[in-house]
């Protein structure tokens, strides 16, 4: 079966940086930010994307391509008949397990945008905007729809193929997002009052940057690069032999960095114009957003309306383009292992990850007596994955890079047999990294996650 390759090194960037920019960039990244003393931890948060998550993200690259199959196959063909086929395994399931709550949380965005379509915001006031959010993903039906609606869109891009699908589609809304937290951005720091939110980001606060701080920069990172659980190893694995690793995730990083970024100084001066407490957590963009949009519109209704509009299109966008990253990861193990049709593989991963989104769906609401170790259902998946899976699955990446293949072969594939001369100057610093920087900073990621 012929492969399907990604057409162009732009291609690639989008596609990359369309699976690591999504919700966790948005309401996030300022919401952390705020909790572990401002600028502070966001400079924590850069040497971790660029110590920690680079590395594991060249390893993935470095497998991905090298394979050119999706992360079980992976397994299969580098270390065929060891132990490590377990790693291929956990990494085929944790995305799509991440999918399906991910998914539930699309979902509310696109309600949040009909909302905003149908002018229903317009004249909110605070308490009644909380009260719907709340009334809202406690209910059974509505929630379940719109998840039914993102997930199918997602179907939809994936059953579309890579070239046809992931690649055109990235190609359109990643640079339409950049445009939209831009415009969004200017136009909430032109808000009256919002001066004390560029200063809640940027003046650093040392005192709170703790042990939990640095792991939660940590864990901040690996899952806004969207480490650690083979889709960026899926994706390599569409990359031609001739681009350059080092510039597609040194794209991908800072693209995601700088998103961060911007969407931190859309919000952050918007919730303080408002006056509301930064650390609402979760609910943050939800609960508060629709009206600090109505308050900033006033007397235009029309305009919050419109921004309104533009923020919820661009949560959806950007969640879009990480939840196909997620869903491409099975679809590419049925695919290539099962033998199994484009077509089934996509309903397959969809079926499943659209029931267990139910029960995530549900477990804000009818389903919540019921719980696991003291959480809902959705949050037990959420700190299963991003406290769990990802550090562990980042951890074997570093270590089956830097450890198990033969150095030649990683050399070869991040210098391209040599013939990059900047891959090879830095060569020796990657290795470092991956071998031991780390692996052990992961370690320490777990430990801390342990005790605090
Ligand atoms: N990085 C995405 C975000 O910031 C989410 C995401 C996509 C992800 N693929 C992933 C997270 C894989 C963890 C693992 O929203």
């Amino acid at each position: 079966m012929e492969r399907e390759n990604f057409g162009s090194r732009f291609a690639v960037i989008m596609a990359m940086a369309g699976s690591a920019i999504g919700l966790g960039n948005i309401w996030r990244f300022p919401y952390m930010v705020g909790e572990h003393g401002g600028a502070a931890f966001i400079i924590v948060y850069v040497f971790a994307c660029f110590l920690l998550a680079l590395p594991i993200f060249f390893a993935e690259m470095v497998i991905g391509r090298r394979s050119r199959q999706g992360t079980f196959g992976a397994m299969e063909i580098l270390a065929p008949g060891t132990r490590w086929k377990w790693l291929g395994l956990l990494t085929v399931f944790s995305p799509i397990i991440i999918l399906s709550y991910y998914s539930v949380v699309g979902g509310w965005s696109v309600e949040y945008l009909f909302k905003a379509l149908a002018f229903d915001f317009t004249g909110a006031e605070s308490g009644e905007v909380r009260d719907f959010f709340g009334r809202f993903i406690s209910s059974t039906w509505e929630p379940v729809v719109v998840h039914t609606v993102f997930i199918g869109m997602v179907a939809g891009i994936i059953l579309a193929g890579v070239k046809k699908g992931i690649e055109k589609f990235t190609k359109i809304t990643m640079p339409l997002l950049f445009f939209l937290v831009v415009a969004i951005m200017v136009y909430a720091l032109t808000l009256p009052g919002a001066g004390a939110g560029v200063e809640y980001l940027v003046k650093p606060d040392f005192s709170k940057l703790d042990a939990g701080a640095v792991a939660a920069a940590m864990g901040q990172a690996f899952f806004s690069m969207s480490l650690g659980v083979g889709t960026i190893l899926t994706y390599a694995s569409y990359v031609r032999k001739d681009e350059n690793m080092l510039v597609s995730g040194i794209g991908t990083a800072v693209s995601d960095l700088l998103f961060a970024v911007l969407a931190g100084f859309a919000v952050m001066p918007a919730v303080f114009a408002a006056g509301i407490a930064p650390g609402a957590g979760p609910g943050l963009v939800f609960e508060t957003l629709p009206f600090i949009f109505n308050k900033m519109g006033a007397g235009i209704p029309w305009l919050s309306a419109i921004v309104a509009i533009l923020f919820f299109l661009t949560i959806l966008v950007a969640a879009l383009t990480s939840a196909i990253s997620m869903m491409e990861v099975g679809v590419a193990y049925l695919t290539e292992e099962k033998g199994m049709k484009r077509r089934s593989a996509t309903l397959a991963v969809t079926l499943f990850a659209w029931v267990v989104g139910i029960l995530c769906s549900l477990s804000f609401g009818s389903l919540s007596g019921i719980q696991i170790l003291g959480n809902s259902f959705f949050d037990f998946l959420d700190k299963l994955c991003s406290n769990w899976l990802l550090p562990l699955g980042g951890l074997l990446f570093t270590l089956f890079v830097g450890w198990k293949m033969p150095s030649a072969a990683v050399r070869d594939e991040f210098t391209n047999g040599g013939r990059l001369r900047a891959n090879v100057r830095l060569y020796p610093v990657i290795l470092f990294l991956i071998r031991y920087l780390a692996p052990v900073g992961i370690v320490i990621v777990f430990l801390t996650n342990l005790v605090v």
